[in-house]
């Protein structure tokens, strides 16, 4: 039978197409034959378990080592009762050594220990008590909070000393985020200092994305198993879409060839490979909804919301920037600087973030659609000023994100719009002070620059125009929109003041200026 992408869970090469687990961690052998304590963080859905249990069990059937892939998550609820945590974690990890590791390997009853000393008095048991030395990775460890987590690093701290006869030999601590950034508190800013609990650890390693050719040979492993093949443009598409993030890589090629060409026969092309992301992105999957969560936290939105709308963030602590860089929300790009990760994700957060506007969208009648199914841009503004004059104003009040909120109430306008047949494509990085957007429909290319008026500034109109042209003609059209949407405080209601009326570019081109 063919193997499938598997998009639930880590991977195993007997199901999946699968990538070598560990070729992503090219210094990680060294780090255990030392016997070091180190950090392996990297974003959600990376591939970080495969890896270490993939790891774990070439290192147990080298005969070598002892080596097993355990989790602290089942520890989680329990927080404020390390009683209950640590007997919790202990039953799991045994319930996880016990399909991973044969008899011989298998740890000792658990010893009797105090609490705050159970998992310390656990490892040294079973680390004497193995024939090989113990080499232990821990999953989730970022799942625990505050005291739970601190004792949990001081008893590995306490027993480090003691290997690796007395304690595993090496031992891995596996999550989201460096140890030294854990949060002690919850939602609080108080960190580990510098005396870590934990600064027995050698190194911190990281994953990376997948490169461009890994992507192909990811896809070429379908290739080989049902004979459909993947064009080279599709190949680079998915990975110009994916940034080559290992789940969005999985859940993209699922899309293509399980939904949208389900028949081998049929090459995967640019356009499957374009339906597939707009399923994938009107599907918003477990891990898509995962970062539809952190979405709501005021540090990623002190960082999505001025990147969204091409603002340049007013004192941004480099702390919180780091921490929605490892969630793998957004990237330094070489050249435009901040950008949301990957243009799938791009896509998907004002999706998120507009849910509710979407929600309370008034049926809007579309008298932009022409009989033949075109688009009318003159009707299509009639009913945007309609639209904003009668509903612009309370559905401002939906999204917590304040500051682009007239972004994303045109956004979930659009995406009404789009629905019947188009697509909305938006471009913002950091600093550029505006949002470009842009409705496909058809044939149509309708370019459309956001701005927005605060107190203390001038009008944005000049500047708007001059990257209006621009973006213009970047795309190859001659005509646009030009939003400028008034934040001062004033007393003119939205009904009143917005209207639109042609401007003219430094160009010459001729486009519509729309005031709201
Ligand atoms: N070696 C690999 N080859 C191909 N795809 C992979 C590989 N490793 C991971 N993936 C993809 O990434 C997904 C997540 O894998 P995994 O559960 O190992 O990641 P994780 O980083 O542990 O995730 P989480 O942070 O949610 O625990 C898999 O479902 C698969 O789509
Ligand atoms: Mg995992």
């Amino acid at each position: 039978m063919a193997r499938w992408f598997n998009v639930a869970g880590p991977c195993r090469s007997a199901l999946h197409y699968m990538l070598p687990a560990t070729e992503r961690l090219p210094d990680v052998m060294r780090l255990i034959q030392q016997q070091n304590y180190f950090v392996l963080h990297a974003p959600r859905q990376s591939g970080k378990t495969t890896a270490m249990l993939s790891l774990a069990q070439t290192l147990t059937a080298s005969g070598q080592y002892a080596a097993a892939l355990l989790s602290v998550e089942v520890g989680a609820p329990f927080s404020d009762d390390p009683e209950r945590a640590e007997l919790a974690i202990l039953d799991s990890w045994r319930g996880a050594s016990s399909w991973q590791l044969p008899t011989v390997l298998q740890p000792p009853p658990w010893p009797v220990a105090e609490t705050g000393n159970r998992l310390g008095a656990a490892l040294r048991a079973w680390a004497m008590a193995s024939p090989q030395p113990l080499v232990l990775f821990l999953d989730e460890i970022d799942a625990l909070q505050n005291h739970l987590l601190l004792s949990v690093l001081r008893q590995l701290r306490d027993g480090y000393p003691g290997r690796p006869h007395a304690f595993p030999a090496s031992l891995a601590l596996i999550g989201l985020r460096d140890v030294r950034d854990y949060q002690v508190a919850s939602g609080g800013s108080e960190r580990l200092t510098t005396a870590s609990p934990f600064n027995i650890k050698v190194e911190s390693l990281t994953l990376r994305n997948f490169r461009a050719e890994e992507v192909a040979a990811l896809y070429a492993q379908h290739t080989a198993d049902t004979g459909q093949q993947f064009t080279p443009a599709a190949l680079t598409r998915a990975f110009t879409l994916t940034q080559g993030q290992p789940w969005l890589v999985n859940a993209l090629a699922r899309q293509a060839v399980e939904v949208i060409a389900p028949d081998p026969t049929q090459p995967i092309d640019v356009a499957v490979i374009d339906a597939a992301r707009d399923r994938l992105i009107q599907r918003q999957d477990t891990h898509l909804d995962s970062l539809a969560e952190r979405l709501r936290e005021p540090r990623v939105r002190a960082v999505i919301e001025p990147l969204l709308a091409g603002l340049v963030p007013a004192e941004l602590p480099a702390d919180d920037l780091q921490f929605v860089q490892d969630l793998g929300l957004v990237r330094m790009d070489p050249q435009a600087g901040l950008v949301i990760a990957n243009p799938i994700y791009a896509a998907v957060i004002p999706r998120m973030l507009t849910a509710t506007t979407r929600a309370f969208l008034p049926m809007i009648t579309p008298i932009w659609r022409t009989p033949e199914g075109r688009l009318d841009p003159a009707r299509l503004l009639e009913a945007f000023l309609a639209f904003w004059r009668r509903h612009g104003q309370p559905l401002l009040g939906t999204t917590a994100y304040h500051e682009i909120a007239p972004h994303l109430v045109l956004l979930a306008f659009l995406d009404r719009v789009a629905n019947g047949g188009g697509r909305v494509e938006r471009e913002s990085a950091v600093g550029r002070g505006r949002l470009d957007l842009r409705l496909e429909y058809g044939e149509l290319v309708l370019p459309m620059e956001v701005k927005v008026w605060r107190d203390g500034e001038g009008d944005p109109k000049g500047e708007g125009l001059a990257q209006l042209e621009r973006y213009l003609q970047g795309v190859g059209v001659t005509t646009g929109w030009l939003l400028i949407f008034d934040q001062r405080r004033g007393d003119t209601p939205i009904a009143e003041r917005t209207r639109a009326e042609v401007a003219t570019t430094p160009g010459g081109y001729q486009v519509t200026l729309i005031r709201a």
